[in-house]
């Protein structure tokens, strides 16, 4: 054989060498979405997702790094592919709609990595919003304990897109939105500049977390997030700022590991919703369908619920959680010697019961009830905490009589400040004292380094931590609102339970910082909210001078307040100011009386992310709708086409909207409450001011 002969066998042996994985597209496809899955030269697994001619998604890698040096990220064949389809409607115990359609286009790609023998299956769901995709790692002899180093999962985007998002921190999600181009995503500004209250743990200047919303320069609302978050880590995305690569960024466990896993295992959904409106992405279902049915079958104690608390005083700095100044201020017993600020106390919770029940209030959250207050901030203790003892002047007894005289619900709070290996010790005992105290509801909390662990409050194991209190609260029929938990991820279908999380930054950083940018709760429904309700604490009335310090200033005026309560979703929500300052405008506070925390359907009007949202829903049961409008830096006039109502009936609305001249700077206590007949065939104009909004009930004749 001649050199030349050589050179031409050598050549066509590499190039079959090269293309011994290749093989033919998969694709799925949904009205004007469809997913492409192929394996390339190296049997290396990808995807791509089109809508319509855009390639939103261009050929992103898939696969895994184990920690023994395995990978899960070449060398694969496939074996199989089934299709099916899907179609089913159902019903959410508490909702923004009544009924949920769920259709989709399954693939499921089965694989084996010829190197070592290895089964991995991907699932991809195709709906007609988007696509969402998990692996699912089969019952197999040769990997059985395994440890997920790395997710090599990628969502490459098709340009420099602009982006909603919050730096990829482990432990906050805290944070104001950055709007901007992904190729200037860098949060290590933002991360070193940060003075809050809670523990923050930035390793990767370039990473977001999600859900990350994106909007491309031909008017693309791509949504990126992940459902069902069970047993594995909250995935951040790391960014490649100048090819927009995102690639997934599991977080770490306390020595850096991501994931310890046991076959069969599957991982969360990736999801990414697309349209070409912003609306739609509002409107998505697609992460409640990839959830799993409710796991509790009698749910008919999972209530919707509005709420007032001692807690306002308590965030302003007017009472306190504590019951002394410190853990030093004692008698010659040792026994503590009371600050006269404690806001907690039985004769001030009593006024809060008789306030919710003389307004349609259902429920009473009272914070700093129990021991250890003087001594929890900033020490990272086990054990500050044991859930059942009340400070001297909370009677607990008393207050439950009281409360159920008035038929209001008194609502726990557990804060653990972090120390949740204390929590799981203790959780048992403290749903009993609930339950014995008549408390059907809790709203627990994570401020802080999770002690002892050093876990993140992002990671694996506290993931798994929050849901076993979820799982504990429905053993014992109690409903849950996690503060300083991870984003939620849709869950609330399979624990319709866990009614709530905080998981993002609410109207209190007002009372203890310098507050929220104007546009924040225009981002928020596209960004937090779409992973599940959270627990923001609306219905501030008094908007400046409530704090010492006098720079203090909600970017809101009272109206936007008001609109809130319908365009941010919770089925448990707070009316977070005092007694006092809605009784200076009780006018006002009708509409948070009157406004349902339930749905039976949900129209949105106009949204845009960073600029405005205007929704109407429909109350639970009712034929009465409620509108809420808000508005960023600029003022607006929404045009509401109310071709929702019936066609044959009459309603009778109440307006409240912004007064002439004012906006988040001037005035922003100013209204204007109109009342009026409508149909569905009358025009409704709503003026808002600059940081604006406006409420309407649209109640049947
Ligand atoms: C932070 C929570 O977000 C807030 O609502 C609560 O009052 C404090 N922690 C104390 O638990
Ligand atoms: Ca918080």
């Amino acid at each position: 054989m001649n050199n030349r002969t050589k050179y031409i066998i050598l050549f066509f042996t590499i190039v079959w060498a090269n293309s011994a994985f290749a093989q033919k597209d998969y694709s799925a496809d949904f009205k004007k979405v469809k997913l492409v899955f192929n394996i390339d030269n190296n049997g290396t697994p990808g995807y791509q997702v089109f809508y319509g001619s855009n390639n939103i998604i261009k050929t992103s890698a898939l696969g895994f790094k184990l920690v023994d040096n395995k990978a899960l990220d070449k060398d694969f064949v496939i074996t199989s592919v089934d299709n099916s389809s899907f179609d089913e409607t159902w019903k959410p115990v508490l909702g923004e709609v009544s009924k949920i359609r769920n259709q989709y286009k399954q693939m499921i790609v089965h694989l084996k990595q010829n190197t070592t023998g290895y089964l991995l299956d991907i699932v991809f769901r195709v709906f007609e919003d988007g696509v969402g995709f998990r692996y699912e790692f089969p019952k197999q002899n040769d990997l059985k304990y395994f440890i997920v180093a790395d997710e090599l999962t990628q969502f490459n985007l098709s340009g420099d897109h602009k982006a909603f998002w919050i730096p990829g921190d482990y432990d906050s999600n805290e944070y104001e939105y950055t709007e901007s181009k992904i190729s200037e995503v860098n949060n290590k500004a933002i991360f070193e500049s940060s003075t809050d209250i809670c523990v923050r743990t930035v390793r990767d200047f370039t990473s977001v977390q999600t859900p990350l919303m994106l909007k491309t320069g031909d008017g693309l609302y791509i949504n990126i997030h992940e459902a069902a978050l069970i047993n594995y880590p909250a995935m951040q995305l790391h960014v490649d700022n100048n090819s927009y690569q995102l690639s997934a960024s599991l977080v770490p466990d306390a020595v850096g590991n991501k994931a310890y896993l046991k076959t069969p295992f599957h991982t969360p959904w990736r999801t990414i919703i697309v349209s070409d409106k912003a609306a739609d992405i509002l409107a998505s279902k697609m992460i409640l369908n990839l959830n799993e049915p409710s796991v509790i079958k009698n749910t008919s104690w999972i209530k919707p619920m509005k709420f007032v608390g001692v807690w306002w005083e308590m965030q302003t700095g007017k009472g306190s959680w504590s019951y002394a100044n410190n853990a030093d201020s004692t008698n010659a017993k040792g026994q503590l010697l009371p600050s006269g600020k404690h806001s907690a106390n039985t004769a001030n919770v009593k006024r809060y019961i008789d306030f919710a029940a003389a307004n349609n209030i259902q429920g009473v959250l009272v914070e700093g009830w129990n021991t250890g207050w003087e001594d929890w901030f900033g020490t990272w203790k086990e054990n500050v905490f044991d859930f059942v003892t009340p400070y001297p002047d909370f009677n607990v007894r008393e207050l439950q009589k009281y409360a159920a005289k008035k038929g209001v619900q008194m609502i726990m709070h557990n804060e653990t400040g972090s120390s949740a290996t204390s929590y799981d010790r203790e959780m048992d005992t403290a749903f009993k004292f609930m339950k014995r105290f008549g408390y059907n509801s809790v709203k627990t909390g994570y401020v802080g380094k999770i002690v002892p662990r050093g876990e993140f409050h992002d990671g694996q194991w506290m993931i798994n931590h929050y849901l076993r209190t979820a799982k504990k609260a429905a053993e014992y029929q109690v409903m849950i609102d996690i503060h300083e938990a991870v984003r939620p991820t849709g869950l609330n279908r399979m624990y319709p339970n866990w009614v709530a999380s905080e998981a993002g930054r609410g109207n209190e950083y007002f009372a203890f910082s310098h507050g929220n940018p104007v546009n924040h709760e225009t981002i928020l429904p596209f960004t937090r909210f779409m992973g599940g309700p959270m627990d923001y604490t609306p219905g501030i009335f008094k908007l400046s001078n409530y704090s010492k310090d006098p720079t203090r200033k909600l970017r809101s005026t009272l109206c936007k307040q008001l609109a809130l309560y319908v365009t941010l979703y919770s089925p448990l929500q707070m009316a977070a100011d005092l007694p006092e300052n809605y009784a200076a405008y009780k006018d006002a506070f009708k509409f948070i009386s009157d406004v349902p925390a339930d749905w039976d359907d949900t129209k949105i009007i106009g949204a845009e992310p960073g600029d405005y949202i205007a929704i109407a829903r429909k109350g639970k049961g009712t034929n009465n709708w409620f509108i809420g409008a808000i508005t960023g830096e600029n003022s607006r006039d929404i045009n509401v086409d109310l071709s929702f109502l019936d066609k044959n009936k009459k309603y009778a609305a109440v307006i409240y909207a912004d007064a002439p001249g004012t906006d988040w700077e001037h005035n922003q206590e100013g209204y204007e409450i109109k009342k009026m007949n409508l149909t569905s065939t009358s025009l409704l104009k709503l003026h808002l001011g600059k940081g604006g909004g406006a409420a309407v009930s649209i109640i049947q004749l």
